[in-house]
Protein backbone atom coordinates (compact mmCIF):
# COMPACT_ATOMS: atom_id res chain seq x y z
CA UNK A 1 0.00 0.00 0.00
CA UNK A 2 1.52 3.29 -0.95
CA UNK A 3 1.88 5.75 2.07
CA UNK A 4 -0.57 9.05 1.51
CA UNK A 5 1.42 12.02 1.70
CA UNK A 6 0.67 14.67 4.57
CA UNK A 7 -0.11 18.13 3.41
CA UNK A 8 2.84 19.50 5.39
CA UNK A 9 5.06 17.47 3.43
CA UNK A 10 3.26 18.95 -0.37
CA UNK A 11 4.74 21.87 -1.77
CA UNK A 12 2.40 24.60 -2.67
CA UNK A 13 1.37 23.19 -6.36
CA UNK A 14 1.00 20.10 -4.80
CA UNK A 15 -1.42 21.34 -2.37
CA UNK A 16 -3.24 22.88 -4.71
CA UNK A 17 -3.76 20.57 -6.98
CA UNK A 18 -5.13 17.91 -4.23
CA UNK A 19 -7.25 20.84 -3.16
CA UNK A 20 -8.46 21.52 -6.39
CA UNK A 21 -9.49 18.11 -7.14
CA UNK A 22 -10.96 17.16 -4.07
CA UNK A 23 -13.32 20.34 -3.59
CA UNK A 24 -14.47 20.18 -7.55
CA UNK A 25 -12.07 23.20 -8.83
CA UNK A 26 -9.85 21.34 -11.46
CA UNK A 27 -9.68 18.01 -12.76
CA UNK A 28 -7.01 16.08 -14.81
CA UNK A 29 -8.44 16.24 -18.52
CA UNK A 30 -10.06 12.98 -19.81
CA UNK A 31 -9.11 11.46 -16.68
CA UNK A 32 -10.60 8.11 -17.04
CA UNK A 33 -8.70 7.18 -19.99
CA UNK A 34 -5.44 8.22 -18.65
CA UNK A 35 -5.35 11.91 -19.06
CA UNK A 36 -4.48 14.24 -22.18
CA UNK A 37 -1.24 15.74 -21.25
CA UNK A 38 -1.51 19.50 -21.23
CA UNK A 39 -5.53 19.32 -20.80
CA UNK A 40 -7.37 20.09 -17.73
CA UNK A 41 -11.23 20.63 -16.75
CA UNK A 42 -12.78 22.76 -14.52
CA UNK A 43 -15.44 21.26 -11.88
CA UNK A 44 -18.67 23.16 -10.52
CA UNK A 45 -16.18 25.31 -8.03
CA UNK A 46 -13.65 25.88 -11.00
CA UNK A 47 -15.80 27.13 -13.56
CA UNK A 48 -17.59 29.96 -11.04
CA UNK A 49 -13.96 31.04 -10.18
CA UNK A 50 -12.47 31.60 -13.92
CA UNK A 51 -16.43 33.01 -14.56
CA UNK A 52 -15.89 35.48 -11.97
CA UNK A 53 -12.26 36.14 -12.73
CA UNK A 54 -13.34 36.68 -16.77
CA UNK A 55 -16.23 38.78 -15.53
CA UNK A 56 -14.28 41.04 -13.16
CA UNK A 57 -12.00 41.58 -16.39
CA UNK A 58 -14.50 42.40 -18.60
CA UNK A 59 -16.34 44.63 -15.96
CA UNK A 60 -13.03 46.74 -15.77
CA UNK A 61 -11.80 46.48 -18.89
CA UNK A 62 -14.88 47.17 -21.27
CA UNK A 63 -17.92 48.03 -18.87
CA UNK A 64 -16.34 50.50 -16.89
CA UNK A 65 -14.97 52.33 -20.04
CA UNK A 66 -15.29 54.54 -22.56
CA UNK A 67 -12.32 53.88 -25.04
CA UNK A 68 -12.46 50.32 -24.55
CA UNK A 69 -15.14 47.90 -26.90
CA UNK A 70 -15.53 44.06 -26.83
CA UNK A 71 -15.00 41.78 -29.55
CA UNK A 72 -15.59 37.45 -29.64
CA UNK A 73 -13.73 36.26 -32.86
CA UNK A 74 -13.15 32.84 -34.05
CA UNK A 75 -10.74 30.36 -32.90
CA UNK A 76 -10.45 28.75 -36.43
CA UNK A 77 -8.99 31.21 -39.04
CA UNK A 78 -8.28 31.25 -43.07
CA UNK A 79 -4.27 29.71 -42.04
CA UNK A 80 -2.68 32.97 -44.42
CA UNK A 81 -3.91 35.13 -40.66
CA UNK A 82 -0.69 33.11 -39.14
CA UNK A 83 1.43 33.35 -41.76
CA UNK A 84 0.81 37.43 -41.63
CA UNK A 85 1.23 37.60 -37.71
CA UNK A 86 4.46 35.64 -38.03
CA UNK A 87 3.26 32.50 -36.31
CA UNK A 88 3.97 29.87 -38.48
CA UNK A 89 7.24 30.65 -39.19
CA UNK A 90 8.38 32.54 -35.82
CA UNK A 91 6.46 31.30 -32.94
CA UNK A 92 8.38 28.53 -31.22
CA UNK A 93 10.50 26.83 -28.73
CA UNK A 94 14.10 25.63 -28.55
CA UNK A 95 13.98 22.07 -28.13
CA UNK A 96 16.61 19.20 -28.03
CA UNK A 97 15.78 15.34 -27.17
CA UNK A 98 17.92 13.50 -25.34
CA UNK A 99 19.65 11.05 -27.71
CA UNK A 100 19.38 7.76 -25.40
CA UNK A 101 15.33 7.75 -23.94
CA UNK A 102 13.53 10.70 -27.00
CA UNK A 103 12.23 12.36 -24.15
CA UNK A 104 12.06 16.11 -25.17
CA UNK A 105 12.67 19.55 -23.32
CA UNK A 106 12.49 22.91 -23.78
CA UNK A 107 16.15 23.96 -24.11
CA UNK A 108 15.83 26.31 -21.52
CA UNK A 109 14.35 23.69 -18.67
CA UNK A 110 17.81 22.12 -19.09
CA UNK A 111 19.87 25.33 -18.31
CA UNK A 112 21.12 26.16 -21.94
CA UNK A 113 20.37 29.63 -23.21
CA UNK A 114 22.56 29.22 -26.19
CA UNK A 115 20.08 27.84 -28.26
CA UNK A 116 22.39 28.02 -31.44
CA UNK A 117 24.72 25.77 -30.27
CA UNK A 118 25.25 22.09 -28.74
CA UNK A 119 24.14 21.20 -25.61
CA UNK A 120 27.11 21.32 -22.96
CA UNK A 121 28.20 17.41 -22.11
CA UNK A 122 28.07 18.00 -18.65
CA UNK A 123 24.25 18.29 -18.66
CA UNK A 124 22.33 15.09 -17.69
CA UNK A 125 18.95 13.77 -18.84
CA UNK A 126 16.54 13.80 -16.05
CA UNK A 127 15.10 11.00 -16.95
CA UNK A 128 17.79 8.53 -17.68
CA UNK A 129 20.93 9.97 -16.90
CA UNK A 130 22.48 10.27 -20.56
CA UNK A 131 24.82 13.11 -21.12
CA UNK A 132 23.85 12.22 -24.90
CA UNK A 133 21.92 15.19 -26.83
CA UNK A 134 20.34 16.48 -30.09
CA UNK A 135 21.62 20.33 -30.69
CA UNK A 136 18.49 22.76 -30.34
CA UNK A 137 16.07 23.04 -33.00
CA UNK A 138 12.95 25.35 -33.13
CA UNK A 139 9.91 23.55 -32.36
CA UNK A 140 6.52 25.65 -33.63
CA UNK A 141 3.86 25.74 -30.98
CA UNK A 142 0.91 26.20 -33.46
CA UNK A 143 -1.87 23.38 -33.21
CA UNK A 144 -3.08 22.17 -36.23
CA UNK A 145 -6.40 21.05 -37.27
CA UNK A 146 -8.32 19.39 -40.81
CA UNK A 147 -11.04 21.30 -41.74
CA UNK A 148 -13.55 19.85 -44.44
CA UNK A 149 -16.05 17.40 -44.86
CA UNK A 150 -14.25 15.42 -47.88
CA UNK A 151 -11.00 13.52 -47.25
CA UNK A 152 -8.74 14.73 -50.20
CA UNK A 153 -9.78 18.43 -49.88
CA UNK A 154 -9.79 18.60 -46.39
CA UNK A 155 -7.73 21.87 -45.45
CA UNK A 156 -5.07 21.97 -42.75
CA UNK A 157 -5.73 25.42 -40.16
CA UNK A 158 -4.18 25.80 -36.73
CA UNK A 159 -6.18 26.59 -33.80
CA UNK A 160 -5.55 30.24 -32.59
CA UNK A 161 -2.13 30.16 -31.11
CA UNK A 162 -3.21 33.74 -29.55
CA UNK A 163 -6.58 35.41 -29.43
CA UNK A 164 -4.90 38.40 -30.40
CA UNK A 165 -5.41 37.99 -34.41
CA UNK A 166 -9.18 37.85 -34.31
CA UNK A 167 -9.04 41.50 -33.01
CA UNK A 168 -6.13 42.88 -35.48
CA UNK A 169 -7.61 41.44 -38.25
CA UNK A 170 -10.88 43.05 -37.63
CA UNK A 171 -9.63 46.67 -37.07
CA UNK A 172 -11.46 48.06 -39.79
CA UNK A 173 -14.91 46.51 -38.81
CA UNK A 174 -14.87 47.50 -35.75
CA UNK A 175 -13.92 51.31 -36.74
CA UNK A 176 -16.51 51.11 -39.44
CA UNK A 177 -19.33 49.48 -37.35
CA UNK A 178 -18.44 51.61 -33.50
CA UNK A 179 -17.54 55.05 -32.86
CA UNK A 180 -14.49 54.47 -31.02
CA UNK A 181 -11.71 57.03 -32.28
CA UNK A 182 -7.80 56.30 -31.63
CA UNK A 183 -6.32 56.21 -29.09
CA UNK A 184 -9.23 52.86 -27.81
CA UNK A 185 -9.33 49.34 -27.55
CA UNK A 186 -10.47 45.98 -28.15
CA UNK A 187 -10.74 43.59 -25.37
CA UNK A 188 -11.49 39.67 -25.84
CA UNK A 189 -11.47 36.31 -24.07
CA UNK A 190 -11.25 33.00 -25.07
CA UNK A 191 -9.66 30.01 -26.05
CA UNK A 192 -5.73 29.42 -26.75
CA UNK A 193 -3.78 26.25 -28.08
CA UNK A 194 -0.30 26.30 -28.03
CA UNK A 195 1.75 22.63 -28.55
CA UNK A 196 4.18 23.11 -25.70
CA UNK A 197 6.67 21.05 -25.55
CA UNK A 198 6.50 20.29 -21.82
CA UNK A 199 3.20 21.02 -20.49
CA UNK A 200 3.50 21.03 -16.17
CA UNK A 201 3.20 22.57 -13.06
CA UNK A 202 -0.50 22.13 -12.96
CA UNK A 203 -2.27 24.24 -15.32
CA UNK A 204 0.59 26.87 -15.94
CA UNK A 205 1.82 25.46 -18.82
CA UNK A 206 -1.59 23.81 -20.37
CA UNK A 207 -2.12 23.16 -24.01
CA UNK A 208 -5.22 24.51 -24.25
CA UNK A 209 -5.92 27.81 -21.86
CA UNK A 210 -8.09 30.95 -22.09
CA UNK A 211 -6.31 34.30 -22.22
CA UNK A 212 -7.97 37.29 -21.35
CA UNK A 213 -6.68 40.29 -23.61
CA UNK A 214 -7.02 44.26 -24.63
CA UNK A 215 -5.49 45.17 -27.84
CA UNK A 216 -5.08 48.99 -27.50
CA UNK A 217 -4.31 51.58 -30.46
CA UNK A 218 -2.08 54.40 -30.34
CA UNK A 219 -1.03 56.95 -32.46
CA UNK A 220 2.40 56.05 -34.08
CA UNK A 221 4.05 58.38 -31.68
CA UNK A 222 6.69 56.47 -29.37
CA UNK A 223 6.24 59.26 -26.86
CA UNK A 224 1.94 59.02 -26.88
CA UNK A 225 2.51 55.19 -27.26
CA UNK A 226 4.96 54.69 -24.26
CA UNK A 227 2.78 56.62 -22.24
CA UNK A 228 -0.22 53.98 -22.80
CA UNK A 229 2.58 51.28 -22.24
CA UNK A 230 3.23 52.17 -18.85
CA UNK A 231 -0.58 53.36 -18.22
CA UNK A 232 -1.70 49.77 -18.91
CA UNK A 233 0.84 48.40 -16.72
CA UNK A 234 0.04 50.27 -13.65
CA UNK A 235 -3.95 49.21 -14.45
CA UNK A 236 -3.16 46.08 -14.95
CA UNK A 237 -1.04 45.44 -12.00
CA UNK A 238 -3.76 47.40 -9.82
CA UNK A 239 -6.36 45.17 -10.85
CA UNK A 240 -4.75 41.98 -9.16
CA UNK A 241 -4.20 44.19 -6.17
CA UNK A 242 -7.75 45.21 -6.01
CA UNK A 243 -8.77 41.86 -6.16
CA UNK A 244 -6.96 40.72 -3.29
CA UNK A 245 -3.27 39.33 -4.28
CA UNK A 246 -0.70 40.00 -1.84
CA UNK A 247 1.45 42.45 -2.88
CA UNK A 248 4.80 40.90 -1.73
CA UNK A 249 3.86 38.04 -4.78
CA UNK A 250 3.59 40.35 -7.44
CA UNK A 251 6.44 41.96 -9.25
CA UNK A 252 7.19 43.07 -13.19
CA UNK A 253 9.73 41.90 -14.81
CA UNK A 254 11.19 43.77 -17.95
CA UNK A 255 11.98 41.36 -20.98
CA UNK A 256 15.93 41.41 -22.25
CA UNK A 257 16.41 42.77 -25.84
CA UNK A 258 16.63 38.58 -27.20
CA UNK A 259 13.84 37.53 -24.77
CA UNK A 260 10.88 39.37 -27.03
CA UNK A 261 8.78 37.60 -29.17
CA UNK A 262 8.58 38.23 -32.90
CA UNK A 263 6.23 40.90 -32.77
CA UNK A 264 6.85 42.97 -29.57
CA UNK A 265 9.53 46.25 -29.20
CA UNK A 266 9.11 46.03 -25.08
CA UNK A 267 7.61 43.63 -22.86
CA UNK A 268 7.30 43.33 -19.25
CA UNK A 269 5.89 40.23 -17.33
CA UNK A 270 3.34 40.45 -14.26
CA UNK A 271 4.73 37.87 -12.33
CA UNK A 272 3.71 35.82 -9.49
CA UNK A 273 5.59 34.00 -6.64
CA UNK A 274 5.15 31.13 -5.33
CA UNK A 275 7.46 27.85 -4.21
CA UNK A 276 10.29 30.14 -3.92
CA UNK A 277 10.05 31.11 -7.86
CA UNK A 278 8.90 33.96 -9.95
CA UNK A 279 6.13 32.76 -12.95
CA UNK A 280 4.62 34.81 -15.71
CA UNK A 281 0.85 35.59 -15.30
CA UNK A 282 0.57 38.05 -17.74
CA UNK A 283 2.55 40.20 -20.43
CA UNK A 284 1.92 43.78 -21.43
CA UNK A 285 3.26 44.13 -24.71
CA UNK A 286 4.43 47.28 -27.11
CA UNK A 287 3.44 45.53 -30.62
CA UNK A 288 4.96 48.37 -32.35
CA UNK A 289 2.31 48.89 -35.81
CA UNK A 290 3.58 44.98 -36.37
CA UNK A 291 -0.15 43.58 -36.93
CA UNK A 292 -1.71 45.99 -38.72
CA UNK A 293 1.38 46.16 -41.16
CA UNK A 294 1.65 43.08 -41.67
CA UNK A 295 -2.12 42.44 -42.28
CA UNK A 296 -2.35 45.24 -44.63
CA UNK A 297 0.43 43.90 -46.58
CA UNK A 298 -1.01 40.43 -46.73
CA UNK A 299 -4.18 41.00 -47.23
CA UNK A 300 -3.94 43.90 -49.69
CA UNK A 301 -6.47 45.57 -47.77
CA UNK A 302 -5.91 49.43 -46.21
CA UNK A 303 -6.10 48.77 -42.56
CA UNK A 304 -4.69 52.83 -42.26
CA UNK A 305 -6.63 55.12 -40.23
CA UNK A 306 -7.70 58.37 -40.80
CA UNK A 307 -7.52 61.05 -38.12
CA UNK A 308 -9.98 63.73 -38.61
CA UNK A 309 -9.14 66.44 -36.90
CA UNK A 310 -5.32 66.70 -37.78
CA UNK A 311 -6.18 65.01 -41.45
CA UNK A 312 -3.55 62.41 -41.02
CA UNK A 313 -3.83 58.85 -41.96
CA UNK A 314 -1.69 56.22 -40.32
CA UNK A 315 -0.84 52.74 -39.11
CA UNK A 316 -1.53 52.41 -35.19
CA UNK A 317 0.66 51.47 -32.77
CA UNK A 318 -0.78 48.80 -30.08
CA UNK A 319 -0.26 48.70 -26.56
CA UNK A 320 -1.45 44.72 -25.78
CA UNK A 321 -2.33 43.03 -22.25
CA UNK A 322 -2.45 39.40 -21.96
CA UNK A 323 -3.32 37.80 -19.42
CA UNK A 324 -3.99 33.95 -18.37
CA UNK A 325 -7.42 32.74 -17.03
CA UNK A 326 -6.13 29.81 -15.96
CA UNK A 327 -3.09 31.13 -14.91
CA UNK A 328 -4.74 33.49 -12.46
CA UNK A 329 -7.23 31.23 -11.50
CA UNK A 330 -4.03 28.86 -10.40
CA UNK A 331 -2.40 32.27 -8.34
CA UNK A 332 -5.35 33.39 -7.18
CA UNK A 333 -6.02 29.99 -5.50
CA UNK A 334 -2.38 29.86 -4.20
CA UNK A 335 -2.93 33.53 -3.02
CA UNK A 336 -6.04 32.64 -0.83
CA UNK A 337 -4.48 29.60 0.25
CA UNK A 338 -4.24 29.37 4.71
CA UNK A 339 -3.67 26.65 6.90
CA UNK A 340 -4.19 27.99 9.90
CA UNK A 341 -4.72 26.90 13.63
CA UNK A 342 -8.10 26.78 14.87
CA UNK A 343 -7.21 25.59 18.56
CA UNK A 344 -5.38 23.26 20.13
CA UNK A 345 -3.87 20.39 17.87
CA UNK A 346 -6.84 21.56 15.21
CA UNK A 347 -6.02 23.19 12.19
CA UNK A 348 -8.36 24.41 9.14
CA UNK A 349 -7.61 24.90 5.43
CA UNK A 350 -8.88 28.03 4.02
CA UNK A 351 -9.47 29.58 0.77
CA UNK A 352 -9.82 33.66 1.71
CA UNK A 353 -10.70 34.31 -1.75
CA UNK A 354 -11.45 37.72 -2.76
CA UNK A 355 -15.44 37.30 -1.59
CA UNK A 356 -15.89 39.30 -5.78
CA UNK A 357 -14.50 35.67 -6.90
CA UNK A 358 -15.49 33.15 -4.13
CA UNK A 359 -17.34 30.50 -6.73
CA UNK A 360 -20.55 30.17 -3.65
CA UNK A 361 -21.58 33.91 -1.78
CA UNK A 362 -22.48 32.12 1.01
CA UNK A 363 -23.97 28.61 2.06
CA UNK A 364 -27.26 27.90 3.78
CA UNK A 365 -27.61 25.19 6.22
CA UNK A 366 -31.15 23.83 8.14
CA UNK A 367 -29.19 23.26 11.96
CA UNK A 368 -31.26 19.51 11.39
CA UNK A 369 -31.89 18.56 8.37
CA UNK A 370 -35.05 16.33 10.06
CA UNK A 371 -36.96 19.16 11.34
CA UNK A 372 -39.16 20.23 8.59
CA UNK A 373 -39.87 23.37 10.02
CA UNK A 374 -36.18 24.70 10.46
CA UNK A 375 -35.68 23.18 6.02
CA UNK A 376 -38.45 24.81 4.84
CA UNK A 377 -37.42 28.12 6.50
CA UNK A 378 -33.36 27.56 5.10
CA UNK A 379 -35.01 26.27 1.87
CA UNK A 380 -36.31 29.38 1.69
CA UNK A 381 -34.01 32.23 2.34
CA UNK A 382 -31.68 29.70 0.17
CA UNK A 383 -33.83 30.31 -2.88
CA UNK A 384 -34.49 33.90 -2.23
CA UNK A 385 -30.51 34.45 -2.09
CA UNK A 386 -29.93 32.26 -5.35
CA UNK A 387 -32.02 34.49 -7.24
CA UNK A 388 -28.56 36.54 -7.09
CA UNK A 389 -25.78 34.74 -6.30
CA UNK A 390 -24.37 31.38 -6.65
CA UNK A 391 -25.35 30.06 -3.07
CA UNK A 392 -24.58 26.90 -1.47
CA UNK A 393 -26.62 24.30 0.54
CA UNK A 394 -25.38 21.76 2.89
CA UNK A 395 -27.99 19.80 5.11
CA UNK A 396 -25.17 17.04 6.22
CA UNK A 397 -23.04 16.76 9.10
CA UNK A 398 -22.73 19.16 12.02
CA UNK A 399 -22.31 22.00 11.76
CA UNK A 400 -18.36 22.14 12.39
CA UNK A 401 -17.80 19.52 9.34
CA UNK A 402 -20.17 22.20 7.34
CA UNK A 403 -17.72 25.41 8.18
CA UNK A 404 -14.61 23.44 7.26
CA UNK A 405 -15.84 22.17 3.97
CA UNK A 406 -17.03 26.04 2.66
CA UNK A 407 -13.71 27.14 4.16
CA UNK A 408 -11.59 24.94 1.76
CA UNK A 409 -14.10 25.94 -1.17
CA UNK A 410 -13.65 29.67 -0.30
CA UNK A 411 -17.34 30.21 1.15
CA UNK A 412 -17.32 34.22 2.39
CA UNK A 413 -20.27 33.20 4.56
CA UNK A 414 -22.08 30.66 6.28
CA UNK A 415 -25.94 30.89 7.23
CA UNK A 416 -27.68 28.58 9.60
CA UNK A 417 -31.12 28.53 10.17
CA UNK A 418 -31.40 27.07 13.81
CA UNK A 419 -34.75 26.79 16.19
CA UNK A 420 -34.45 30.72 17.20
CA UNK A 421 -34.38 31.97 13.83
CA UNK A 422 -38.37 30.23 13.34
CA UNK A 423 -38.99 32.41 16.70
CA UNK A 424 -37.58 35.73 15.76
CA UNK A 425 -36.70 35.30 11.59
CA UNK A 426 -33.37 35.96 12.06
CA UNK A 427 -30.08 33.86 11.47
CA UNK A 428 -26.58 33.24 12.24
CA UNK A 429 -23.83 34.33 9.70
CA UNK A 430 -20.19 33.32 9.75
CA UNK A 431 -17.65 35.20 8.52
CA UNK A 432 -15.02 32.79 6.42
CA UNK A 433 -11.75 34.92 7.68
CA UNK A 434 -12.34 36.09 11.33
CA UNK A 435 -15.03 33.20 12.06
CA UNK A 436 -17.06 34.94 13.91
CA UNK A 437 -20.48 34.72 13.86
CA UNK A 438 -23.58 37.78 14.06
CA UNK A 439 -27.30 37.04 14.28
CA UNK A 440 -28.59 39.30 10.94
CA UNK A 441 -32.58 39.57 10.41
CA UNK A 442 -33.07 37.46 7.24
CA UNK A 443 -35.25 40.84 5.63
CA UNK A 444 -31.87 42.06 6.17
CA UNK A 445 -29.85 39.17 4.54
CA UNK A 446 -29.58 40.02 0.85
CA UNK A 447 -28.25 44.15 1.87
CA UNK A 448 -25.53 42.12 4.24
CA UNK A 449 -24.28 40.09 1.37
CA UNK A 450 -24.53 43.14 -0.80
CA UNK A 451 -22.95 45.53 1.05
CA UNK A 452 -19.98 43.13 2.30
CA UNK A 453 -19.30 41.74 -1.68
CA UNK A 454 -19.21 45.56 -2.87
N1 LIG B 1 -1.02 37.89 -27.35
C1 LIG B 1 0.17 37.83 -26.61
C2 LIG B 1 0.42 36.55 -25.97
O1 LIG B 1 -0.25 35.56 -26.24
P1 LIG B 1 2.00 35.38 -24.25
O2 LIG B 1 2.97 36.00 -23.29
O3 LIG B 1 2.49 34.31 -25.14
O4 LIG B 1 1.42 36.60 -25.08
C3 LIG B 1 0.00 35.69 -22.63
O5 LIG B 1 0.76 34.83 -23.45
C4 LIG B 1 -0.48 34.98 -21.39
O6 LIG B 1 -1.20 33.79 -21.75
C5 LIG B 1 0.62 34.49 -20.46
O7 LIG B 1 1.08 35.53 -19.62
C6 LIG B 1 -0.10 33.40 -19.69
O8 LIG B 1 -0.87 33.94 -18.64
C7 LIG B 1 -1.03 32.82 -20.73
N2 LIG B 1 -0.40 31.61 -21.31
C8 LIG B 1 0.51 31.56 -22.31
N3 LIG B 1 0.87 30.28 -22.56
C9 LIG B 1 0.17 29.51 -21.69
C10 LIG B 1 0.09 28.11 -21.45
N4 LIG B 1 0.78 27.24 -22.17
N5 LIG B 1 -0.73 27.67 -20.46
C11 LIG B 1 -1.46 28.54 -19.73
N6 LIG B 1 -1.43 29.87 -19.92
C12 LIG B 1 -0.64 30.36 -20.88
Amino acid sequence: MTKEKKTTEMGIFERIGSLAKRRGFIYPGSEIYGGLAGTWDYGPLGAELKRNIKNEFWRTMVQGRDDVVGMDAAIMMNPKVWEASGHTQSFSDPLVECKKCHSRFRADEIGVSDFKGEVPKDIACSKCGAHDWTPPRQFNLMVEARLGAVEDSKQTIFLRGEITQGVHVNFRNVLDSTRVRIPFGVAQVGKAFRNEITPGDLTFRSREFEQMELQFYTRPDEKESMRWFEYWKKERMGWYRSLGMREENLQFKEHAKDELAHYARAAFDIQYQADMKWWEMEGIHHRGDWDVRRHAEYSKQDLSYFDEETKERFLPHIVETSGGVDRSALFFLMDAYREEAVKEGETRTVLKLHPKLAPMKAAVFPLLSNKPALVDLARSVYHNLKNEWMIAWDDRGNIGKRYRAQDEAGTPFCITIDFDSIEKNDVTVRDRDTMEQERIAIPELPAYIREKLS
